[in-house]
């Protein structure tokens, strides 16, 4: 499975701070927010994920996250020249998916709680796509889908006015290999936008969208205003503070999912000595083969 990160959009809900930095790159407490989607995708067992910008924040990401070696992964990035749209993300990484299954998230959406980790892994080999549901007081501003009893999406809308449910879709999405080709015959939805609503819409014609309603304990934020920003950093400053473990911390996952070995997390961790973050990896090593491992 292969995995795409939408890092691109004008972030026009976020100026001035934009002006001159991507939103993806703006802090959620102690990290980029990149961090905690990357963070997903890793835990998701993904180990190749091309990265979606706009053409002038390009060599920045590349800047920040490299070649993906320091988190135990291989990245690529590529420019979309204009925000034409999430589904515009499968046209554009066609070549990179090359049919593979894929997964795929916002750049700007931060999850986390149960299921949430290593078992997102049996996505890999589900065929169709799924999509999950997440119940929020107001699902105007979202995907919004509509579930029956035995699980089956009845209706799925974006930006509903009137919404059918209080389930809205985050900006995690797991398809099979025929994502790119679906997302192609898409046209411009009135907002001039190829909407990955509408791919999802392609899916669930053929009866092949599933939708795993996220239990209760799960932390889904969108960074997308000003105040969802503060809030989410917020969170994370919280949850880490009284628990002792990171939220969103990409070398941290690659290392509970295998790939970095302790040796090559210190070495990580040797390179941000001086923040808090590089001394918690540090620490992380002997401080979980002295107690029970926190599990992924
Ligand atoms: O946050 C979840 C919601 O994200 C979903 O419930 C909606 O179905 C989905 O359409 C999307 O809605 P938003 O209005 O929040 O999308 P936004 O335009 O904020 O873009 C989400 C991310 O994708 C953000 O990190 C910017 C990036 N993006 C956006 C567009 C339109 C791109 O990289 N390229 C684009 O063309």
């Amino acid at each position: 499975m292969r995995g795409i990160i939408l890092a691109g959009g004008t972030g026009s809900r976020l100026r001035p701070l934009t002006s001159g930095i991507s939103k993806q790159l703006m802090p959620v407490y102690d990290k980029p927010m990149i961090y905690y989607p990357l963070s997903t995708l890793i835990l998701a067992g993904v180990q190749d994920v091309l990265i979606i910008t706009t053409p002038r924040d390009r060599p920045t990401f590349e800047h920040v996250l490299g070649d993906g070696s320091q988190f135990g992964i291989r990245l690529s990035y590529c420019a979309q020249p204009s925000p034409d749209g999430l589904a515009q993300a499968l046209v554009l990484g066609e070549t990179f998916l090359a049919g593979r299954p894929s997964a795929v998230v916002l750049g700007d959406n931060l999850l986390h709680g149960p299921g949430l980790g290593t078992s997102m892994h049996s996505y890999e080999t589900a065929s169709g796509a799924t999509i999950f549901g997440c119940w929020v007081r107001d699902p105007t501003p979202y995907g919004v889908v509509e579930v029956s009893a035995d699980g089956r999406a009845l209706s799925i809308e974006e930006k509903p006015l009137q919404p059918r449910s209080h389930l809205a879709v985050p900006g995690l999405y797991f398809y099979d290999g025929t994502a790119s080709e679906r997302a192609r015959s898409l046209s411009p939805s009135s907002r001039g936008e190829l909407e990955i609503t509408d791919l999802h819409r392609s899916y669930m014609t053929d009866d092949a969208l599933r939708v795993q309603v996220m239990p209760r304990g799960t932390v889904w934020l969108d960074t997308g205003t000003v105040g969802d920003l503060a809030a989410a950093g917020e969170f994370v400053r919280t949850v880490q503070q009284r628990q002792g473990l990171a939220v969103g911390a990409p070398e941290e996952a690659a290392w509970r999912v295998g790939l970095l070995d302790d040796g090559e997390l210190a070495s990580r961790a040797e390179r941000l000595t001086g923040s808090e973050y590089g001394r918690y990896l540090r620490d992380l090593v002997d401080q979980e083969t002295s107690t029970h491992r926190a599990g992924a």
